[in-house]
């Protein structure tokens, strides 16, 4: 089966619709603003409505279609950074607190999908499933017998039920089972959040796009309107500068490396698998999330991580991700395929807290964006009521790194110097008029590197390739059909409007350059080879 076979290459999610809200058209006054309207923004939103706090939540696009759109919804505090690691870095008391503040996350959720399901009558379908860690079938690392028994042994010591498993179901190798993980349906979770948050006066805004945050009096602006506010929340996934400023944002934004996530969702026959969550060991790690339906099971499968904007052909990263799962299932039947995208940062912590007064901050979920997303709301509604919270001093967002935290920022961000000098130089091998409708790609015009990209109708859209955060040179998606910057993850539809950040302004639309038989002359002209 080619990729192109697929029935749909959206996230099998968003087959759920989600209600509709109208853009901001007018100034409005309420307690706290927030940013962002995926599971981060809406539980906070949620969370503060309960308390009787005036929230209005804005969203650039449709809400929960991005990042927690493209989600693969497992719901676990095993986290990214292997347990022995965590221990080695924070010592016993601060992994376990780590692992501790996602296992309430993971309580939390199911006690709001109980009650919604109470309220609404909307079945989110939460599920406690067990998570396997097991040995990756890829590469059998060198000692990875012994780590693995060292991470059980710490999770039992440190009071987190967990099974050694000689032979993981239907994975045939050994692992780790951890009891009482879970998975839901993200939107059917976010609907009824969605309908507490208006049933307790909360104002939701889609297709409202932030501009600035001003000060003295605390306002936000947004579609040219005034939110004001005595607090606001960024819960954009990677954070948006509000009031940080550019040198404060920006080195909070290279403490975050983005990594873009290849998934298939895939119909199996009944019982092949087991309910539950897999990971292995491998780097990057392949996912599984098996749910049982009726007649079939639904299997979520993905891996092969990559920093967002540094893979060239993402469609073919999806052909060997869909050999690798046909090999393992090939009574599988693939029916959706997506990209999610997840934030790393140096210490394998994420940055939740005020990063500015007034200003609460959430980002750096390394791949737990749900448990991760609903402790960060909880803390934005304990900071905006001031109440102190246990994992504030843990999680907040000046912390000194660790030695190793250190290595890892610096080697993250050897990216942003390459990609922002080395990606001018390099020659590009495109022609303008090579584009078929539908592709996208650098081309070299009067001297300038140009993002284009020829619609499905065939019209010619140009913008500069130079990326509106700091300066890199985007790259083209061919499977999201988006730019992506390879320095800190920003990516931009194709017509430049920003998909999601940091950058905050849209790719420069060339306009005088939009006559696309004028483009035809100059680009045999001028046009170089490409890459
Ligand atoms: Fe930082 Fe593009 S995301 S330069």
């Amino acid at each position: 089966m080619s990729t192109s076979t697929y029935n749909d290459a959206n996230p099998v999610w968003l087959e759920v619709p989600l209600p509709e809200f109208p853009a901001l058209n007018s100034d409005i006054k309420v307690d706290v603003a927030i940013v962002g309207g995926g599971l981060t923004g809406l539980t906070a939103g949620y969370m503060l409505a309960n308390e009787g706090v005036r929230v209005a939540i804005i969203e650039r696009g449709r809400l929960a279609s991005a990042d927690t759109g493209h989600t693969t919804a497992h719901l676990t505090y095993v986290t990214d950074y292997r347990l022995h690691q965590l221990v080695s870095h924070f010592g016993k008391e601060g992994a376990t607190a780590f692992w501790r503040a996602g296992a309430k996350a993971i309580d939390t959720i199911e006690s709001i999908a109980a009650r919604n399901k109470k309220a609404n009558k909307t079945d989110c379908e939460f599920r406690r499933v067990p998570g396997y860690l097991h040995n990756s079938l890829r590469a059998n690392a060198k000692g990875e017998l012994e780590r693995l028994h060292q991470d059980c042994d710490l999770a039992n010591e440190l009071g987190f039920a967990a099974t050694w498993i000689d032979d993981v179901p239907r994975i045939n190798t050994f692992g780790i089972q951890f009891h009482h993980q879970a998975k839901f349906h993200p939107r059917k979770y976010l609907k009824g959040l969605v309908d507490a948050i208006c049933a307790r006066g909360g104002q939701i805004f889609e297709n409202t796009n932030y501009e600035e945050t001003e000060q003295s009096p605390l306002a936000l602006r947004a579609n040219g309107k005034r939110i004001k506010c005595d607090y606001v929340m960024i819960a954009t996934h990677n954070p948006l500068m509000g009031a940080k400023g550019v040198i404060g944002a920006s080195l909070l934004q290279t403490k975050l490396a983005l990594y873009s996530s290849y998934v298939l969702g895939a119909r199996l026959p009944i019982n092949t698998l087991p309910e539950a969550l897999f990971w292995d060991t491998g780097d990057p790690y392949d996912y599984l999330r098996v749910d049982n339906h009726a007649d079939h099971q639904y299997a979520i499968f993905g891996g092969d991580d990559v920093k967002t904007g540094q893979e060239t052909d993402t469609a073919q990263v999806f052909e060997k991700l869909r050999a690798r799962f046909m090999a393992m299932f090939p009574q599988a039947q693939i029916t959706h395929r997506w990209m999610g995208q997840v934030v790393e940062t140096d210490d394998g912590l994420p940055f939740i807290g005020e990063n500015a007064p007034r200003q609460f901050v959430a980002t750096g979920f390394c791949g737990n964006g749900f448990t991760l997303g609903t402790l960060a709301a909880e803390m934005a509604r304990d900071s905006f009521l001031q109440r102190d919270h246990e994992y504030a001093d843990l999680l907040r967002t000046d912390r000194k790194p660790f030695h190793g935290g250190i290595w890892r920022y610096i080697t993250e961000n050897v990216d942003f110097p390459t990609h922002l000098v080395g990606d001018r130089m390099k020659k590009t091998e495109l022609h303008l008029e090579d584009l078929k409708n539908g592709e996208g790609g650098i081309v070299e015009l009067q001297g300038k590197k140009v993002a284009a990209y020829r619609s499905a109708d065939g019209e010619l859209q140009l913008c500069s390739a130079t990326c509106t955060h700091l300066g890199c040179l985007v790259k083209w998606n061919n499977v999201d059909n988006t730019w992506d910057c390879p320095c800190h993850g920003s990516r931009f539809k194709p017509d430049g409007t920003v998909f999601s950040g940091p950058a905050e302004k849209p790719l420069e639309r060339l306009a005088q350059l939009d006559k696309p038989a004028s483009l035809r002359s100059e680009s045999q002209s001028t046009a170089t080879r490409h890459y």
